[in-house]
Parts: C-alpha cells; structure tokens; sequence
C-alpha cells in the first residue's frame, strides 16, 4: 500500500496532541485563512463554514468595518484596563447594548467581560445583590459555559461535568419544554411550581437564567408562551430574568435578539460569541437600578472590555442591526429550513428539524417511532461531512443533533451547496451505520 504523504494538517495535528491538552476536544481540521462563510485549511482545501466559529462569525468571517477598525485600534493602543485608563471603544459598546437592550427599564447600563461563562457570573452576581437572594433557577439541557458557577448551570455531565465537583450551591434545575419530546409549556410551568414547593422558596431565588434558543443543550426553541409565562412568574415571586443570549443573540435568529420574537422584556441580557466578531467580548446588560446595585469594585476584571475587541464589536453591531442584514437572514433562515424539511422527507434518520430563523437544526434519531437518539449518526455525518468540505457541529445532551451556525453572510450559491454536502454526509453516514 502507497505510504500517504505527511500533510501540513497532519504536522499541526501531531504537535497539537504532543503540547495541547487532550481535554479540548478538537476535529483535524487546521485553519489557516477564513473569509465570510468559507476556510481553508493548512493545506489548501477550501470549506463552507456552517459552524462560524462556534456561533461567533454570525457577521462573517473579516467582516470588513471591523476588520478596519481592530486596525485602526491596533495603532493606538492595545490594552489599558479598564479599570486603570478609561477608554472610549468600551463606553461605545455599551452605549449601543443601552439603545438596542430588549431589557425593561430605559436607563441600560453594562459590564463588558471576556467570555460568555464570565458574563452569566456577573449577571447572577448582580442579581444577587439585587435581590439580596442567593438561589439561581436553571432549565433542563441549558449550557451556560465552563467555570465553577456557569458548569454548575450547565446541565451534560460529560464531558461538562464529570470529576469536576464539587459544583457550586443554590443551583436548582427545572423542566424546560421540549415539544419534540412531550415537555409542554404547562408541563414545564408545574415543574417550577413543583421546585418552589419541594426544594426552593421562591422567595429566596435572585434569578432564573434561560436561553431562549437552548444552544449546547440541542437547538431547541422556546415556544412561544413559555419566556411570557416565565415573565410572570418572575414578577409574581420578584425574581429577576436572565436572558442568556451568548448564542442566539447578536442577530444569530434575525432580529438583534432572540428575545424580540417573543415581545418579552427581561431584566439582564448576557451577551457573548458574535459580539466581538471573533475577538473574545462578552457583556451584562440592565437598568441601573439592577446593574448598578453592585457598588464600584464589585465587578470588573483585567481584561474585560478589552479595547481591540470593544472597535470590533461597535461595527458587529452596526452591520447586524441594519435592514439588509436582517432581511438576509430571515431569508437564510425560510431557505435553510426548507431545505431541511426537504431533506426530512428522504432520510428517516431525522426525527425532527427545528429552530428560530436561521438558528435551523435536525435531530437525528434511529427510529421515528421510539426517538431513540442517534449520537453516532450525528458525529459521523460532521466527519463525513469534513471529508466533503463542509464544516458542521453537533450538539444536544445525546450529541443527536446537527445544527447550524452559519455566518449570515453566505452567498446563495455556497448554502445551496453546503446543503446538498449535509445532505449526501447524512446519507453516506446513514448507509455506514446501517
Ligand atoms: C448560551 C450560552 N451561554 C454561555 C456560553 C459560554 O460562553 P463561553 O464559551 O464564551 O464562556 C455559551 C457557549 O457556548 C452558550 O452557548
């Protein structure tokens, strides 16, 4: 047998597993440029991107006005802290998170962090002090990212969870709905109900914490009742609502906010991913009464709001709330769910495609009847799918689901053809595993 040629991927990929801990999971696929909806790697392949950075190019990758202005910031100065030198780009963030918040309350402030796991922290700590109250009620399947509280939220033991204990306290968790599976809106309303009699004094509990896409947790959209349900709730029992938005928000639906399909106002938005336009930024975003509970000091941290990613952001911003960037991905979203549910109809293998716009994705059991997931299924169609030059992610508590992360940017031509490269993976995947 012909000895294959030692790659540039390979290369990358063997000194990864020598110097990179093993405890990021990583695909072989080594970027070495990537511009709007397509990479190329070490060695020249080209990809169509569904998978946008994990949600973080929403924008495009080298969106041009930020990719002009993380220049111009380069050229002035890189990092002062914002808690030593004030800065502008910082102030700007903020000021445009204030006009476009979905939050109540017409006096928005916020706090700018590195990382969504960062940002959910802050936003319980804030809650907290808010409230005087120590309890955070979280949902079925959420992900609110890695570190000792946000992992505590998070509901996939492995590999999110497993060993890491001890977890941190007054973390309760309640149903979500999740129609595909029989979880109703009613259903998930007694589950809260039932919380507050069995485990937790409503009055005790600071937050509850939603996404109201769940990301990690499988693509699952919030019917339309629920987030208003929850509202009132909340008010009835003054708990605060903590919109977590690091993966739906930043126009990944259409609308700037996932929030806006519902006509719900919560009391903080934690924002992340797309917003630095693949600078790490994160953000809280209230009104004063609430942000502003915690006195000077309180929040912060050395990199937050670092300027370089704060120039970015001021354009993500200004491109995703424009006309013609939001009637492009209402546009992507009707074609890609089309496609999907075309595609539904000659694979069996999909037990259900959902979403909100153009945040689409499949479940993919091994029979319609019984639902049983198929995990497998779903991580062989993404390496099929690599092999073919497209880059696809999967996610769900089973890892069964295939979802889409497209940068909104993508052109008619290469969606149709990612589509058809989804597809003929699924297939190819689908005839290996039967
Ligand atoms: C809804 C949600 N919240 C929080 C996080 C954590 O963000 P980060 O990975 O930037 O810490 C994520 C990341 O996927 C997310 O999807």
């Amino acid at each position: 047998m012909a000895l294959r040629e030692r790659t540039a991927t390979d290369a990358v990929v063997q000194a990864r597993e020598r110097y990179v801990a093993a405890g990021v999971a990583t695909p072989p696929l080594v970027v070495a440029r990537a511009e709007g909806a397509r990479l190329e790697d070490v060695d020249g392949r080209t990809y169509i991107d569904f998978a946008g950075g994990l949600g973080c190019q929403n924008a495009g990758h080298g969106l041009p006005t930020a990719v002009a202005a993380i220049h111009e910031q380069v050229d002035r100065y890189l990092h002062q802290c914002f808690m030593v030198g004030m800065y502008e780009p910082y102030v700007e963030v903020c000021r445009r998170l204030a006009e476009l918040s979905p939050c109540r309350g017409d006096d928005q402030k916020s706090i700018l962090l590195n990382s969504g796991a960062e940002a959910v922290e802050n936003a319980v700590k804030i809650a907290r002090v808010a409230t005087g109250r120590p309890g955070v009620v979280v949902f079925d399947r959420s992900f609110h990212g890695r570190t000792l509280l946000a992992m505590t939220m998070t509901s996939k033991v492995v590999p999110y969870k497993r060993g890491f204990g001890p977890f941190a306290p007054e973390v309760y968790r309640a149903p979500a709905p999740y129609p595909y599976r029989g979880v109703s809106t009613d259903d998930a309303m007694h589950g809260l109900e039932a919380l507050f009699k069995s485990e937790v004094d409503p009055e005790a509990v600071a937050c509850v914490v939603l996404e109201p896409v769940q990301g990690e947790g499988g693509f699952i959209p919030m019917p339309r009742d629920f987030p208003p349900r929850l509202r009132e709730l909340c008010d009835r029992h003054g708990i605060l609502y903590v919109d977590d938005e690091v993966q739906s928000g930043v126009g990944r639906t259409g609308p700037l906010w996932a929030m806006e399909h519902y006509g719900v106002e919560p009391d903080l938005l934690v924002s992340g991913k797309s917003l630095g336009g693949g600078l790490p930024l994160a953000g809280v975003t209230g009104r004063s009464e609430v942000v502003d509970s915690v006195g000077p000091g309180g929040l912060g941290g050395t990199f937050g709001g670092n300027p370089v990613a704060c120039a970015a952001a001021v354009a993500v911003l200004d491109e995703v709330v424009t006309d013609s960037f939001q009637r492009r991905a209402r546009e992507l979203g009707e074609r890609i769910q089309q496609a999907l549910e075309s595609l539904a109809e000659r694979i069996g293998a999909v037990g259900e495609v959902r979403g909100l716009g153009p945040m689409q994705a499949l479940e993919l059991v091994e029979d319609r009847a019984t639902k049983v997931p198929a995990g497998e299924l779903a991580s062989a169609t993404a390496a099929a799918a690599r092999e073919r030059g497209l880059v696809l992610l999967s996610c769900g508590l089973y890892g069964n689901v295939i979802r889409i992360l497209v940068p909104l940017v993508i052109g008619d031509e290469d969606l149709q053809r990612g589509l058809e490269l989804l597809e003929e993976s699924l297939v190819e995947a689908s005839s290996a595993s039967a």
